[in-house]
């Protein structure tokens, strides 16, 4: 498809990872679907990905920054932030209000004026950066709700720049927005995006109806995954757009040698048992606690299946400064303690717990070991881990067992075993039926999951987002309206 602009991409991470070699830096192109679906578009239409490189502001990252994007064929452009913004703006507005907000964990939050403070100068940083390296006619996507204000900020420097927002994360119900003390301030900055993409059907209602009680004179018009928000004077665009993986690479890479070896490798070291694959950056929102405790409840329940089925949990480290992320890994790890001091047996532990980073080709072995997938967020924007696994499911007789707080569950309604988090003892159930469903059954649910995530896949939601912006008559939705 053809966009006839250059393209801004704006996200509070730039896509890549920085290593460090003794007193050097190098930097490498980061994991995700996102870097992955976007690099081409960048290099066909030319742009620019502007971000924080995540170093500290004493580390200068220009020349490394300016060969890799010569080796990439596009720009990267990295924004310096300083202690105390990475601490007031990201540790503190992102990820203590924002973030669990939009989750739903009103109580979590810590509401500090110098956090909203600091939100706005580095939003307004940031701004400066987009327009000191785009061109009235470049398109601006910004990404995720670090940047809900960046379109405002461009506007007041004085740059007319055609922008769009997608926020990667859940937008809460207006009970739980309106708490915000900054509401109205964060919805009339969204306002000033031309078009706001949110994962689900159910996010945008959200947001449509927190709109309609802030500010009583916008309006919805029309339906579909597009709709248009307008007060006589302004008209933007709102749509769902939900995001997903690069099917194919995920499937061709499944399918080689090396992954069928390492998931041999890693079934014959669970002696063939029934393998329960949990994979998550550590956070509160991931479930991880409750689904633990509805493992426990499997092995309670059923005691049929003690000895007979493993539970692996990864979790990748993650935002280790915030208090709620240290408490939540100790809870995990208390929790695995006790599980495994109630149930082991000689040659046979309950749950393999693993706190670190694996590779994706790691990864990819235990997607394609593992029978059953247990993804059960309490909320949850959309969920990846669903989709790899469906991807790598090479058998193609895996079970999904998904929370429906996962922005996945709209689209994995029919394939899915769909559970509420927070009822451990339905949780614990599910798993059972998950063990107990026949092969005809584990293969139709399979395969209707794949189609899915085949289709709508990462090029499928660059392409939509686009066209909305572009104006191009979107079809081929997935229905979420009901
Ligand atoms: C979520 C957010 C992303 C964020 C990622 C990792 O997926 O939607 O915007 O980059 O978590 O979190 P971090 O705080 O390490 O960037």
């Amino acid at each position: 498809m053809s966009h006839p602009v250059r393209l801004i991409v704006v996200s509070n991470r730039l896509p890549v990872s920085l290593c460090k070699e003794g007193e050097c830096w190098h930097v490498e192109t980061g994991k995700g679907g996102l870097i992955t679906a976007l690099a081409p578009v960048l290099r066909n239409r030319g742009g620019d990905w502007i971000g924080w490189t995540g170093a500290g502001a004493d580390v200068d990252l220009r020349a490394q920054l300016k060969a890799y994007s010569r080796q990439e064929g596009y720009s990267l452009h990295g924004v310096n932030l300083t202690e105390e913004e990475v601490h007031d703006f990201y540790h503190g507005f992102s990820n203590e209000i924002i973030w669990p907000l939009f989750h739903d964990f009103p109580s979590a939050c810590n509401f500090q004026q110098a956090y909203f403070d600091a939100y706005l100068a580095v939003n307004r940083k940031f701004a400066q950066v987009v327009v000191g390296r785009s061109e009235e006619d470049d398109y601006v996507w910004v990404h995720d709700y670090h940047l809900m204000h960046l379109a405002q900020k461009i506007r007041k420097l004085g740059g007319e720049r055609k922008t769009g927002f997608f926020l990667h994360i859940p937008f809460p119900s207006q009970d739980i927005f309106l708490k915000l003390p900054w509401r109205r301030q964060m919805l009339e900055a969204l306002l000033e995006y031309d078009l706001i993409g949110f994962q689900t059907f159910r996010d945008r209602r959200n947001f449509i109806r927190c709109m309609s009680v802030l500010f009583k004179d916008w309006r919805q018009y029309g339906r579909g995954p597009v709709v248009h928000l307008s007060n006589g004077i302004r008209t933007i665009k709102v749509g769902y757009f939900p995001i997903s993986i690069d099917f194919r690479e995920f499937s061709t890479l499944a399918r080689t040698r090396e992954s069928a070896e390492l998931a041999e490798r890693v079934a014959s070291a669970f002696r063939r048992r029934t393998l329960v694959l949990g994979a998550d950056r550590l956070d509160y929102t991931k479930g991880i606690p409750q689904r633990l405790l509805a493992f426990r409840a499997l092995l309670k329940k059923y005691p049929q299946l003690r000895t007979k089925i493993s539970l692996v949990q990864i979790v990748v480290p993650s935002r280790e400064r915030v208090p709620e992320y240290q408490a939540m890994k100790h809870r995990i790890e208390g929790l695995v303690s006790e599980i495994n001091g109630e149930y082991s047996e000689p040659g046979w532990v309950p749950v393999y717990y693993l706190y670190r980073s694996l590779s994706r080709d790691e990864l990819i072995g235990y997607y394609r070991a593992a029978s059953i997938a247990f993804v059960t967020p309490l909320r949850d924007g959309m969920n990846l881990v669903a989709k790899e696994f469906c991807a790598c499911n090479v058998d193609g007789n895996g079970v999904v067992i998904l929370s429906e707080f996962a922005g996945a569950a709209a689209q994995f309604q029919r394939g899915a075993l769909l559970v509420n988090p927070y009822d451990v003892e339905g949780v614990a159930d599910a798993l059972y039926a998950a063990c107990q469903m026949p092969p005809a059954e584990r293969r139709r649910r399979m395969q209707k999951l794949k189609t899915t995530v085949r289709k709508y896949d990462i090029y499928w939601w660059v392409d939509s987002f686009l066209g909305a912006a572009f104006g191009k008559k979107l079809e081929d939705f997935p229905a979420q309206e009901s």
